[in-house]
């Protein structure tokens, strides 16, 4: 019987303030994030989403915390880790944050011609040794030939999948309701799936994870 697993999933960009109008951000609306939500959700999982600022309905089912910047993600994955059973990042998490952030709208005559940055901690990274008997799976958005760096990802970041993805590709990757991924995991051969639906990716990915999860405890 399939056990009902809680699974946590971030989606969309985070954004890095200047002031409270000016931010650094990314291409992602969340859609990819979203789908692999519903599609646990569709399951019968108990869906926790971390999401970025994003414009997006929340699936059924599935509770949702709003993050807006890295920082806040990173603190949100990690109160909620312990009482996972896997984690999907989805989530484009900006790898730099500016320097100094003005609480007040800076004024033209304020503002410096350069953006001092300071780099976001990586929060697969740091929760890595949290991780247990846990399932993780990453995103690797890439440009171009995605499996080597893919595979780097995998093992830099402790993962168990890692989906690639193509992001110059116009029907795959930010924005679009389709997908066209690899799935490489450890000690498996990659595997390409044809495009398809966010929705559909989000299902196999789903499938994945529930076929990796570790076996029940013994009872007693
Ligand atoms: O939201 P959509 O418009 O639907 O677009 C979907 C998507 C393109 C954003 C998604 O499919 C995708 O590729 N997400 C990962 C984007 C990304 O940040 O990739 P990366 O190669 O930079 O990061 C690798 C992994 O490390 C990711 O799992 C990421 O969540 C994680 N990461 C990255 C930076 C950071 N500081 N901490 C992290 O944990």
């Amino acid at each position: 019987m399939l056990k009902n697993m809680k699974i946590l999933i971030t989606a969309g960009p985070t954004r890095e303030h200047l002031d409270p109008v000016r931010f650094l951000s990314n291409r992602s609306t969340g859609k990819m994030g979203f789908a692999i939500a519903q599609a646990a959700a569709e399951r019968g999982h108990t869906v926790t989403l971390v999401a970025g600022p994003v414009s997006l309905p929340t699936p059924e089912h599935v509770l949702r915390v709003d993050v807006v910047s890295a920082l806040d993600m990173l603190a949100a994955v990690q109160r909620l880790l312990p009482y996972q059973d896997a984690l999907v990042m989805s989530a484009a998490v900006a790898d730099w944050r500016p320097t100094e952030a003005s609480a007040t709208k800076l004024k033209k005559a304020e503002m410096r011609p350069v953006i001092e940055l300071e780099p976001n901690p990586d929060i697969l990274k740091t929760i890595r040794s949290q991780k247990g008997q846990r399932v993780f799976v990453g995103f690797a958005a890439e440009t171009g030939d995605p499996i080597a760096e893919a595979v780097r990802k995998l093992e830099t970041k402790g993962l168990d999948l890692i989906v690639a993805n193509d992001v110059t590709q116009p029907d795959a990757g930010f924005a679009v309701d389709t997908n066209r991924v690899t799935f490489i995991a450890v000690a498996e051969d990659p595997r390409s799936l044809p495009l398809q639906s966010k929705i559909d990716v989000g299902r196999e990915i789903v499938a994945w994870v529930e076929r990796h999860l570790p076996p029940p405890a013994p009872p007693g």
